[in-house]
């Protein structure tokens, strides 16, 4: 089946902006974010690079780390119904606003469908929730949250075949369209798409979702998936950038902040673990989206825009590719993509 195409979902390759190409996010002259990248979206839209990640900030916490993370320059809030904490993300968001003096436009929010609203009646549903919820009146970005579609009377679909579905994704993705069409998001993508899944929706739909939001970090690079997204003009997202500050379980490797090879080239550049690991995505042209509720990491995190891993240090650090995951929820299967790049 068909669609009618946006031209607006159908431009060019995204392309990471270089600070001497960078412009100030909004008109307004009051923004203050002219010192991070952006990436050109297909549909003309300009997505600054770093961004604020809010899942598990809880939501008594993370209205002060969005007001902080504001101070501090960030412009770019990753957010999700499922995370629980859009109102206070949006609180954050309008007082933080409000002592900066910034414009809605200064700002841009991605949000993201829950599994359990795919059915085309739901989504716009879903959608008009989360601005409720955030206080606003569009998104700049609206993903759907996994390739998944789950029935909301039964909750969780756990084990079975996630592509046997109620709801094909296409039709998800086709209502998630007239979103942009009415005027409550500016643009629509994916998140956790495999190749496979990308090239079935497109087929599908005749529609480019402008992003795909992934798990990368050096401990799953993702190379294939990021170069089948650049042939189709499909920006990145990088999640759970600094490995999620954590052990890997069930592996025989450290964390990623107190692996030795990060180490090593953080203390050669003078730079922490999690600066170099964020640094490792912006070079990899993708948009990325670090978590954290304290000031003084949501700083460090800021703090990237001032050196460059140079060809040596890329390579250690994909070098340390396992193929390891530390988003598998039960209801989604990752088995039939597993890169020839990287293993447990
Ligand atoms: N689309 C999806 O399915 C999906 C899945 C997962 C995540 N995401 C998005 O991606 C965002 C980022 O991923 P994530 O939160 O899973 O993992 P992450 O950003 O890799 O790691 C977050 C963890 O690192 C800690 N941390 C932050 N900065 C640090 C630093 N400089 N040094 C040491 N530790 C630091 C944080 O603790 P503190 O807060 O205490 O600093 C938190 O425990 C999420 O918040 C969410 O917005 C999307």
């Amino acid at each position: 089946m068909l669609h009618a195409v946006t031209q607006a979902l159908r431009i060019k390759k995204p392309v990471a902006m270089s600070r001497s190409s960078q412009r100030a996010f909004s008109d307004s002259g009051s923004s203050t974010t002219s010192t991070q990248p952006f990436v050109k979206l297909h549909n003309g839209l300009l997505m600054p690079q770093l961004g604020l990640g809010t899942w598990q900030a809880e939501p008594g916490i993370v209205k002060e780390a969005v007001k902080s993370a504001l101070r501090i320059g960030y412009r770019h809030f990753d957010c999700a119904a499922d995370y629980q904490n859009e109102r206070e993300v949006g609180q954050g968001l309008r007082e933080g606003m409000a002592e900066l003096g910034l414009k809605r436009s200064d700002i841009w929010v991605t949000s993201k469908l829950w599994n359990t609203s795919h059915r085309p009646d739901l989504v716009k549903v879903a959608c008009e929730q989360s601005l409720h919820d955030l206080g606003l009146d569009y998104l700049d970005l609206y993903l759907m949250h996994w390739p998944v579609d789950q029935i909301p009377e039964e909750g969780p679909k756990v084990g079975g075949d996630p592509t046997a579905t109620e709801t094909p994704l296409w039709e998800t993705f086709d209502a998630m369209h007239e979103l942009v069409t009415d005027g409550l998001a500016r643009s629509i993508g994916v998140s956790n798409f495999s190749v496979r899944e990308l090239e079935e929706l497109i087929k599908d739909t005749d529609l480019i979702p402008v992003v795909n939001q992934i798990e990368m970090h050096p401990y799953l690079i993702q190379s294939k998936l990021l170069d089948f997204c650049a042939s189709k003009s499909i920006a990145i997202t990088a999640y759970c950038p600094l490995g999620r500050a954590q052990v890997p379980k069930g592996a025989n490797f450290p964390a990623l902040l107190d692996n030795p090879v990060v180490k090593t080239i953080a203390e050669k550049r003078g730079k922490t673990p999690a600066q170099v690991a964020i640094r490792w995505s912006l070079q990899r042209d993708a948009i990325v989206i670090p978590k954290s509720v304290n000031e003084e990491r949501l700083k460090e995190n800021w703090e990237v825009f001032d050196f460059v891993l140079d060809e040596s240090d890329m390579n250690q650090l994909n070098g340390l590719n396992r193929g390891y995951r530390f988003v598998r929820p039960s209801f989604h299967d990752f088995k039939d993509e597993i890169e020839g790049d990287g293993r447990l």
